[in-house]
Parts: C-alpha cells; structure tokens; sequence
C-alpha cells in the first residue's frame, strides 16, 4: 500500500482546521501539506505535535502553493470567503470563483495528475470552473474532479435515522443532483426498509437540501457549516484514498461529470478506483416525486454550470 500525500487548500478555515486534523488522524497519509494565505504555520506546528505519521507542513502566502501542492495525490479545497453582511451572491461567487480559479492553475501546472476535492461554494459552478481551467491548461481528466457532496449525504442520513427510529450507522441514503438547495436530491423512495408519510417525505426532503441554513442560523448568521462539512470532506478523502491504494467496491456520492442527466456534471454514486472514478451509477428508479425535482434542478444545474465555464472564458 502506498502512504499518501494529501494538501489542504484553505487550511486555516473554519472548515479547513477540523478537516486538516481529521485527516492527520488518518494513519495511511504520509505527507499532509496545509496550504493557506494566513496562519498555516500555525495550525501546522499545532497539528504537528499529534503523534500519527503523517508529517504536517504549513505554507503560506501566493508564492508558496506550488511547493505545497507539487507531488500530491490528493487536493482538498476548503478555500474562500463566506458571505458577510452587505455582500451579494454575485459578489461571493465572483470572489470564490477567482480563487478556485488560482488554485487550478496553480493544481495543472505542478500537480497535473493529483484527485481534486472541491468544497468551495458554490459547487455547482466551482468544480465547472475547475474542470475549464484544467482543460485550457490541456491536463483535464474527468475521473479525478469532485465536487464533495458528502455533507448532504450524512445530514440524509442522520435526518432519516431520526425519522425512522433506525440505526444511523446503518442508514445509507442516496443523495443525488447538486451541491444546494432544491438541487439536492435525496432520493428517499430507495431507501431501504423505509416507509414515509407523505409530510414526511416533504418535510425530510425539505431538511436535508436547506439543512445548512439550520447551522447558519443557529450560529446567528456568524457563519455556516464547518465541523459537519470537515467530516464530510475528511469522509470522502478517506475513502478516495482506500481506493487509491487498491481497495476494491468502494462506492461514494459525488459532483462528477457524466451523461446521466442533461447536466455536465451531477452527484450520483459512483465506484472509485485506483484512477479516480471508476464507474458512475445509474439512478434507479425514482419516485414521481423525486422524477418531479430532478427536472426542476436541472435548467438550475446547466445554468450554474455555465456561469462557472463563462467566468472562466471571460477572465
Ligand atoms: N487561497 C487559499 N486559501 C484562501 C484563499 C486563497 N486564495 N482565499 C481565502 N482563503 C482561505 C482563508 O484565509 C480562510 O482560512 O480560505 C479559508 C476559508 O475559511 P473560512 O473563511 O472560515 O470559511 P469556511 O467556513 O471554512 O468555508 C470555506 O467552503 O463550504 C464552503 O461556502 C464555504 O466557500 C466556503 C468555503
């Protein structure tokens, strides 16, 4: 098996700081590179002093990214702004957009072979944005681009297990479609040994697409989901990286690109391999219900791709 060398883009975030320990708790990551515009050395030494073998190193500041990122296999990118008071979602997109941009120019010139983990908001257009970059740059492969929508998947599974009174360590939900809003589709008719009232489906359905509003207004609007999202992210790492090494069926929820839908890219669950993506799955069968909102996400879905592909084309 070989030891993996991880980067963390975004490091000292609010997301960035729980994920970077997460994984350094992860026994198979040999180098963790913790790259950010402020503080990494910090979190680094911190991080630093907790005894698994992954060896932590900070790097800070534009001129460093290309040191941290270069011979990674795998790029977690926790990095942008959140919105403040006054802001617009065009002023967010615009300023997250520009910076997922840097970071996969700087990713196709000195990490053109690595998995990319986008958690950046809003990912319905970051990963397209990242895809762009990666094609003008001539080192896009499809199969090693994510947008990571495992936090949608564990809320559905916690929300499902209250519902029903299961056990959450056995409560698998599939979470198709987006990264937000009515975009999520959590498609609940499979769910199995599951049963509904109509009110609850609504109402479930309803919870997991706007559950990061229920963390946003419990933190008085001062932020959003960031422990939740860190273990998401680390989740999905963990499990891109058992892959990597040779671990046979193992299956994940995430934003790729496919031909499912009428949408470039569109989470489903998909079998990761030794190259990244290894086969995505069919839907199945949906509810009518369920057949309803996927039609509704997708015009949504093409058009916040488009965004991404034209901020791109426009710089
Ligand atoms: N390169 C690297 N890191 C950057 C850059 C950049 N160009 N610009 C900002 N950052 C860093 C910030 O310095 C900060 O440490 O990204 C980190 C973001 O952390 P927070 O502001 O705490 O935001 P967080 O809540 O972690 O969310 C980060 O993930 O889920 C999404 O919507 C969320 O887009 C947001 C992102």
């Amino acid at each position: 098996a070989t030891a993996a060398r991880v980067a963390v883009v975004g490091a000292s975030g609010g997301i960035g700081q729980p994920l970077s320990m997460l994984l350094k708790l992860d026994p198979s990551i040999k180098e963790l590179n913790l790259y950010d515009i402020v503080h990494t050395p910090g979190v680094a030494a911190d991080l630093s002093h907790i005894p698994f073998p992954a060896k932590v190193t900070g790097y800070k500041g534009a001129d460093s990214i290309h040191a941290a990122l270069e011979g990674c296999d795998v790029i977690v990118v926790p990095a942008g702004v959140p919105r403040k008071p006054g802001m617009t979602r065009d002023d967010l997109f615009n300023i997250n957009a520009g910076i997922v941009k840097t970071i996969a120019e700087a990713s196709a010139k000195v990490a053109p072979k690595a998995c990319y983990l986008i958690i950046s908001n809003p990912v319905n257009s970051t990963v397209p944005i990242f895809a762009e970059v990666l094609k003008k740059a001539g080192t896009y492969n499809p199969k090693k681009l994510f947008g990571v929508t495992t936090l949608d998947v564990i809320r559905a599974n916690t929300f499902v297990a209250e519902n029903q009174g299961t056990d959450v360590l056995q409560t698998n939900v599939t979470v198709v479609g987006g990264h937000a809003g009515t975009t999520i589709l959590p498609l609940l008719s499979q769910v199995k040994g599951a049963s509904f009232t109509p009110d609850a489906l609504a109402a479930l359905t309803h919870r997991i697409q706007f559950g990061g509003d229920e963390v946003v207004k419990a933190k008085d609007g001062a932020g959003s989901a960031t422990l939740s999202m860190a273990y998401a992210g680390y989740l999905f790492t963990a499990k891109l990286l058992q892959a990597l090494k040779g671990e046979k069926d193992v299956v994940a929820c995430a934003f790729v690109e496919n031909t499912l839908t009428a949408a470039p890219f569109f989470a489903a669950p998909v079998t990761l391999g030794k190259e990244g993506v290894e086969k995505v799955h069919a839907l199945g069968s949906l509810s009518a219900m369920e057949q309803e909102a996927l039609e509704k996400a997708l015009p949504d879905l093409l058009a916040q791709a488009k965004k991404g592909v034209e901020f791109v084309q426009n710089a």
